[in-house]
């Protein structure tokens, strides 16, 4: 009796405990078996990533360099590369990859599709002005199916840095300076890379990156040291990360700055603890290009080994262009610097990409010449990346109504060095695109036919030695001949619309600014065209805030336009000639001074904000002696062709516990004479909590369509998970005590209501 029940126990714990072995899916399964077929070398290889290095449609390399890296690919050393395009050379290489190799396992091939692959979107930033989430969702769609069609499996976008700091040219690559919206627009852009289907030959994995707090960089000087406190990083730096991460985004990118001393490539907090173990994140993270490497430059790595050693020792799984994984990890393995788990570990990542990617199933199925022919710069993807730069542009000004444009009888001198510019319309990412392919400002006024326009570029572009990759320019500084013929046109004309701002490669990588005036001769002849017409519609191209003190007093009208990619002029044309109500809003506040930055509208009250207390009219608050503290134009703002009026906020209570919400309206009435469309910003203020809070926080908007007359409510839902921070207890959680909600039409508006969390 006793022995039957005993081993009738003992079926119940052994089905039990099979119970609780986690299931492999079938792609974990598949996996499993091809790791446990690996060896060590193949195994480092999948970890290691290489640029294009030979002329892959041309002969096998012969000796030097490129033959021991094609050598390395055919024996299965290689699990990635980079920059090789085109169905064409995507098939040479990854034909070396499958076919010679042992076990025949395709690469991953990297792109950086950042805003569009040939046909060119808006930079990130201008798509952020739009807070058109599906606008942005479907930018980054119709990029990944240009790129997928030409053989590209995955891109290193989107950036989520958050940065406040306009000085560093990346922040053309990011959503600005704001956490939530950023959240937002980072979710969206994964979704439209990635869509529903991986496997799908019109997708692309996605990669968040730079992790992390990469927009920090000290003087927004690009690659510069960061550091912040836990704060920072948890409240701002990390929420769009999250938001990649539960949107589905396969892999990570790390960093090349030190956080607080630590390199990020090396930064096990981050990439161990937080993103592996905390969130949860079963994709795998790639450095950025030579970040490993560049360990040693930074006083971290003593040598290359060393880098090898701790890169994997924090969870950077794949090498990019530092070949340090491959040349260190087996010794490292045997001296026993490493293990062996966390190399599997690795493996396990990258493979289950793969196969996610249906390249196990079809290493080829990306490469189709006749549909890499049909996609490439299709009708479809003109009109999406049309479409997206008109709702990109944000009107900073409009005075008398002079915009828009009257269609006919006009005569108008176009005047500056970027108006008839074809190529710094497509910024600064557009490695796949052809040079000069963008409709320029010129072209796109000429397409409407009823006005006469005079060109005049005023300042001259200069060739700029050395160039990038591209053809580069840089804006004259020194050559004035071009003004008096400039000052002729502008004479004779009844508006003067200019075009100025930066070349397209004056923003991105590498390409911070001490300055944000309008570059070179501008400013000046911006000056002398005023004095003889002021009469003047100032178009913005550029891929950061810049500083327009003497533009915003003296011009009527300002368009933000961005490098809006390869249908800008058609955009800015529309918009000029009124086809098209601009609706954006800035994603980063423009400062009045240099000297303000980092600039944001989301900071902390301080113990003297000098507000209406005593301080204010002394010297002891925080202030400049010579500048306001406030933006030129903040956060949130931008104007329409028509205008808006918002009713106070209603809170249908003013009390709510944990356990409930609140929801908080206004009605908003377009009182003007167009249609337009409105962004409803909502923002909180936790007034007083175990760590400082900032003023305010954007917390919710929606995008509305309102006809002249017409009236809207607009209601936000506010529950405990709104209020959350992560707080001085180090964890995300909400506070019981007041808040403050504002609603209006940017982060300026003091239209406010009050409530308390019990
Ligand atoms: C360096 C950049 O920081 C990163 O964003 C990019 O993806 C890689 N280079 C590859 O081009």
């Amino acid at each position: 009796m006793f022995k039957k029940y005993y081993i009738y126990l003992l079926l119940i714990v052994g089905i039990t405990s099979c119970d609780q072995k986690p299931q492999l899916s079938e792609t974990e399964q598949k996996v499993e078996t091809l790791l446990a077929k690996m060896t060590l070398k193949e195994k480092i290889g999948q970890m290691n990533q290489y640029n294009g290095f030979w002329n892959v449609t041309g002969p096998v390399p012969e000796g030097g360099d490129a033959q021991v890296k094609y050598n390395h690919l055919a024996e299965g050393y290689v699990g990635s590369m980079l920059n090789v395009r085109g169905v064409k050379e995507v098939r040479e290489v990854q034909k070396v990859a499958v076919e010679k190799s042992r076990l025949g396992i395709p690469l991953i091939i990297g792109f950086d599709l950042i805003h569009g692959y040939k046909t060119i979107s808006p930079i990130p930033l201008a798509e952020s002005a739009s807070w058109d989430l599906e606008a942005i969702k479907n930018s980054a769609a119709i990029g990944a199916k240009e790129a997928a069609a030409a053989g590209i499996n995955w891109t290193f976008a989107p950036m989520v840095d958050i940065t406040r700091d306009a000085r560093w040219g990346r922040v053309m690559e990011g959503a600005g300076e704001d956490p939530f919206l950023g959240s937002k627009i980072a979710a969206a852009r994964v979704q439209g890379f990635q869509g529903d289907d991986l496997s799908s030959p019109y997708t692309v994995a996605a990669c968040a990156k730079h992790f992390a707090a990469y927009g920090f960089a000290e003087g927004g000087r690009d690659y510069n040291t960061v550091d912040i406190g836990l704060n920072t990083l948890h409240n701002v730096v990390l929420p769009p990360f999250k938001a990649a991460l539960d949107a589905g985004v396969k892999t990570f990118m790390n960093s090349f700055n030190d956080l607080n001393g630590i390199p990020a490539t090396a930064d096990k907090y981050l990439q161990r603890d937080v993103l592996k173990s905390e969130w949860n994140f079963d994709g795998f993270v790639v450095s950025d290009w030579g970040s490993l490497r560049e360990m040693m430059d930074h006083g971290y790595a003593k040598d290359r080994k060393h880098a090898g050693e701790l890169a994997l020792n924090a969870g950077s799984d794949m090498d990019m262009e530092s070949y340090i994984y491959h040349e260190e990890l087996e010794g490292l393995l045997e001296e026993g610097k490493v293990k062996l788990a966390d190399i599997d570990d690795a493996v396990r990542r990258i493979l289950k990409v793969k196969y996610e990617l249906g390249l196990f199933e079809d290493p080829y199925r990306y490469l189709d010449e006749a549909r890499e022919k049909e996609v490439t710069g299709s009708q479809e993807i003109l009109d999406g990346v049309l479409d997206m730069a008109k709702k990109s542009i944000v009107l900073l000004k409009n005075e008398n109504k002079l915009l828009p444009l009257k269609k006919n009888g006009q005569k108008i001198a176009l005047i500056g060095p970027l108006a008839a510019d074809k190529n710094s319309p497509l910024g600064n990412w557009r490695i796949g695109a052809a040079d000069h392919s963008a409709i320029s400002v010129l072209e796109g006024l000429q397409a409407y036919n009823g006005n006469t326009i005079k060109h005049q570029q005023g300042v001259k572009l200069v060739n700029k030695v050395p160039a990038g990759f591209h053809e580069e320019v840089s804006i004259n500084e020194t050559d004035r001949t071009g003004f008096a013929a400039a000052k002729k046109a502008a004479a004779k004309a009844d508006v003067v619309v200019m075009v100025l701002g930066e070349y397209g490669f004056q923003s991105g990588e590498g390409r911070s600014r001490a300055n944000l005036d309008l570059p070179g001769l501008q400013q000046e002849l911006l000056e002398e065209i005023y004095a003889i017409n002021p009469n003047i519609v100032l178009v913005l191209m550029n891929g950061r805030p810049l500083v327009l003190n003497w533009a915003d007093k003296h011009l009527p009208a300002i368009v933000e336009a961005w490098h809006l990619g390869t249908q800008s002029g058609h955009a800015i044309a529309q918009v000029l000639y009124g086809d098209y109500n601009p609706g954006g809003k800035l994603p980063m506040s423009f400062p009045r001074s240099v000297g303000q930055m980092p600039l944001y509208y989301n900071g902390k009250s301080t113990g003297r904000p000098g507000a209406d207390g005593e301080d204010k009219g002394s010297v002891f608050w925080s202030h400049y002696g010579d500048e306001e503290n406030t933006a030129l134009y903040p956060f949130g703002f931008g104007l329409s062709y028509t205008s808006f009026n918002y009713s106070d906020i209603s809170l249908n209570a003013s009390e709510m516990t944990a356990t409930g919400s609140i929801e908080a309206s206004v009605e908003v009435t377009n009182t003007g004479t167009v249609e337009g469309k409105e962004i409803v910003q909502f923002y909180l203020q936790d007034i007083h909590a175990s760590a400082v809070r900032p003023v305010r926080e954007l917390k919710g908007f929606e995008l509305i369509d309102l006809k002249p007359g017409e009236t809207k409510k607009v209601t936000f839902t506010i529950d405990e998970k709104l209020l959350q921070f992560y707080s001085a207890n180090n964890t995300w959680e909400s506070e019981t005590g007041d808040f403050n909600v504002f609603i209006g039409t940017d982060s300026t508006t003091d239209r406010k209501v009050t409530f308390s969390l019990k």
